[in-house]
């Protein structure tokens, strides 16, 4: 076994997650390790240690030749960034859980881990408490892998979770979410999807090791979401998750999106609730796995941040393996997906472009269409859709693309989650 590095910490951020990992370095028996210095942004807020524990100045803990490991925790991407670089700069290992800022630089980050022989680990970044990454790193470093999907945000769990349990409206439940401490200090990232497609993202790098920009993958939200929408589902006995995707359109190609999706009750994310998140696997060999845990908080967080410092005192890299095996090359929008369609104009329909149509519905109040879509169409719309009137869930249809069995694995015919 590698011996244990005595660990001395140079922490960034004390807002939710900095506090919550405090928190869980305090309880946590068997390990310890020293924070030697917190530094933070706002000189005037009131902390709940003593004053000299903090800095405002990052080169107090950058330039400081005892600290080995910095953990990055503040939600400032730009600020994250140069933290982040400036440390592996100085050959300091880095932990870090900002998704924004680490699916906006993952090429560069991978590679400048090599550069300077350091090691950055993210487990925090996506799905918080739930260890998806390193499974995904160890565990299926020779597997097919046919997709994975899952619930990636615990905010808009949360707000989706109030509405169709309580009817609560849309801006009282995204209050609560703010309140909680789940949603970022900009909740946009959450209720547009932002932050589930960088999560989806950083997760596309260790499961096909490609590292795509998030650009280029299409994300929808639940800024739109009404009643009718909720009341639809429950009539149906289904309930509405954002539920991102990534998964094989052939040996060397894969899609990716975040769409709000329809889940029925024997599907395993339909007891998915609040802030918890949930990740399903399918894979040729294991067939498919279940993950779950607590996707939002402070203690949730600081579990996985907590579970990263540790790993790092033993001297744990990610080995990008699915990257260095270079199988994935290849990334397309040519992919055909149902969905159900709330809209108010006819001219919004058209501009969908749908192929085949299962069902529809008009009234004075509301219409929808359930059909099928391309989506290299859905992301052409990408900039016009949140201000139009309509809302989109995908209906999880999963016969559609002609995706080869054999590779894909049998959970793929048989309409898992
Ligand atoms: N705002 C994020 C969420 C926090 O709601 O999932 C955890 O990444």
């Amino acid at each position: 076994m590698t011996d244990r590095q005595k660990l001395r910490i140079g922490l960034f951020g004390y807002g939710v997650v900095g506090q919550g990992l405090h928190d869980v370095l305090n309880s946590s028996c068997g390990f310890k390790a020293d924070i030697v210095r917190i530094c933070v942004k706002d000189p005037s807020k009131k902390r709940r240690i003593p004053m000299e524990h903090f800095t405002f100045n990052k080169y107090d803990i950058l330039d400081d030749e005892s600290v080995n490991l910095i953990v990055e925790l503040i939600n400032d991407p730009v600020a994250a960034y140069e933290i982040v670089t400036e440390a592996m700069k100085r050959g300091k290992n880095v932990v870090s859980a900002n998704k924004t800022m680490i699916a906006s630089h993952f090429r560069e980050l991978v590679e400048l881990q090599e550069k300077y022989n350091v090691s950055f680990l993210y487990e925090a970044s996506a799905g918080a408490s739930i260890p998806i990454i390193r499974n995904l790193e160890e565990y299926y470093d020779n597997e097919l892998l046919h997709s994975l999907r899952g619930i990636l945000n615990g905010s808009t769990n949360y707000i989706l979770t109030k509405m169709h349990n309580g009817n609560i409206p849309f801006q009282q439940a995204l209050s609560e979410a703010i309140e909680l401490g789940f949603a970022e200090s900009d909740p946009t990232l959450d209720i547009d999807g932002w932050d589930a497609k960088y999560k989806l993202c950083i997760i596309t790098g260790h499961a096909y090791g490609l590292f795509l920009d998030p650009d280029e993958v299409f994300h929808y939200g639940i800024r739109n979401i009404s009643r009718f929408d909720i009341r639809y589902a429950k009539e149906k006995g289904l309930k509405i998750k954002l539920v991102p995707f990534v998964g094989k359109t052939d040996d060397n190609t894969i899609t990716s999106f975040v769409l709000p999706r329809f889940i029925s009750p024997e599907k395993y994310l339909y007891n998915v609730d609040n802030e918890y998140n949930g990740v399903i696997t399918e894979a040729a060999f294991a067939d498919k796995q279940f993950f779950c845990g607590k996707g939002a908080g402070g203690h949730a967080t600081g579990s996985a941040v907590l579970s990263d410092i540790s790993a790092n005192s033993y001297g744990y890299r990610y080995e990008y393996k699915k990257f260095r095996q270079g199988i994935v090359t290849d990334y397309t929008r040519d992919y055909k997906i149902e969905i159900y369609l709330r809209y108010k104009n006819d001219a919004d329909r058209e501009l969908f472009k749908f192929a085949e149509i299962s069902e529809q519905f008009t009234s004075k109040t509301w219409n929808y269409v359930i059909g099928v879509v391309n989506l290299r169409n859905l992301y052409e719309l990408r900039e016009q859709l949140p201000s139009m009137d309509v809302f989109i869930i995908n209906t999880g249809r999963r016969d559609l693309n002609n995706v080869d069995p054999p590779l894909a694995g049998r959970a793929a015919t048989e309409g898992f989650i």
